[in-house]
């Protein structure tokens, strides 16, 4: 599994143009799921039919990942060559410098601060640029409009990963890694790749629509309390697929959360409860489409969520597939 993380960090996939990671989940998939079909804003649906009855109609479980990263734009080039940007997603101006960014037709990049060198001062987007080496306007490879995502090397430390958009891709690989093992199910899965999560789960929201569910899930990476001086959060690296209570944007249908802890306690899977104070899943799109959605979330914990460079914990990624294909295969239950 590990070499699928690795290559699916590797694709260029930024909000709104993650039509290279959308290919490489399909070429996954194939011969995995059912149907698959992409819908008008460009999320993969992915359909995995029930395979033997349940009590009564199969449900309709939705399970989303996002596919989409966040970036950056061209705004400007000047006469020097220098490119001005601006943010695709939360992009936080403080962990550019030293970055490496790289474009669609491979140019890469990094980035400079107007004023004194060595500064330590509070760093604004505005106030910077990115030089792709280019000597001239005339000679500069991109251009406005063009979008580039961070790319560090990923790594692999044995327990722990690194990669630079495990926000979500790392919940894309848990998601075709459960389609792979998933073998029989009551219930109709639909595993949606979504786009634009990172620009307010634009891609969810329509999915969500077309697929009308009884019941879904997101899953995605949450922030974790365990370094040092982090704020108080009850997460942590290495400790389970986290289960999520609430966000800013979403409370857990109690029903689906109880769901999640039983089925984790009944597989031995250790499992942790996501309390977060900062941003929110898919999952929240989906909770309110139509007349809503009971929906929930599982999270795998990251550390420096929205940098370049994030970790994960490997033994976390496979209780999380261990927990979605328990869940998937048994019956729904809200009770
Ligand atoms: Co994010
Ligand atoms: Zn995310």
């Amino acid at each position: 599994m590990k070499r699928l993380i690795e290559k699916l960090c590797e694709v260029y996939g930024p909000c709104g143009d993650e039509a290279q990671v959308r290919e490489l989940i399909r070429q996954e998939l194939a011969g995995h799921v059912d149907e698959m079909r992409v819908d008008a804003l460009g999320n993969l649906i992915a359909v995995k039919r029930a395979t033997e009855p349940g009590e009564g109609e199969p449900r309709k479980v939705m399970v989303a990942a996002h596919m989409d990263e966040i970036g950056i734009m061209v705004t400007h080039v000047d006469e020097q060559g220098f490119l001005r940007f601006t943010n695709v997603g939360t992009v936080l101006a403080n962990t550019l410098p030293g970055s490496q960014v790289v474009f669609p037709n491979g140019v890469r990049g990094t980035f400079g601060v107007e004023g004194k060198p060595f500064s330590n001062e509070k760093l604004e987007l505005r106030k910077m640029f990115l030089d792709v080496g280019a000597a001239s306007k005339e000679d500069a490879p991109v251009g406005v409009g063009d979008m580039a995502v961070f790319r560090c090397a990923f790594a692999d430390l044995g327990k722990r990963l690194l990669g630079p958009n495990f926000d979500d891709r790392i919940g894309c690989a848990a998601l075709v890694q459960a389609m792979k093992e998933l073998q029989s199910t009551p219930n109709h899965v639909y595993a949606v790749f979504t786009v634009q999560e990172e620009v307010g789960l634009r891609g969810a929201t329509t999915a969500a629509f077309g697929v009308h569910p009884d019941v879904a899930l997101a899953l995605d990476v949450t922030l974790t309390g365990d370094m040092p001086k982090s704020e108080t959060m009850e997460v942590t690296l290495g400790q389970g697929p986290a289960i999520k209570v609430k966000d800013k944007r979403m409370l857990a249908h109690p029903g689906v959360r109880r769901w999640l802890v039983r089925t984790a306690e009944a597989q031995g899977i250790p499992y942790q409860l996501e309390v977060l104070d900062y941003g929110s899943t898919d999952a929240a799109a989906m909770q309110v489409s139509r007349e809503g959605a009971p929906a929930g979330a599982i999270s795998i914990p990251s550390r420096y969520i929205h940098t370049p460079t994030q970790m994960v914990d490997f033994d976390d990624v496979q209780q999380t597939v261990a927990l979605l294909v328990s869940l998937l295969s048994g019956p729904v239950d809200l009770g």
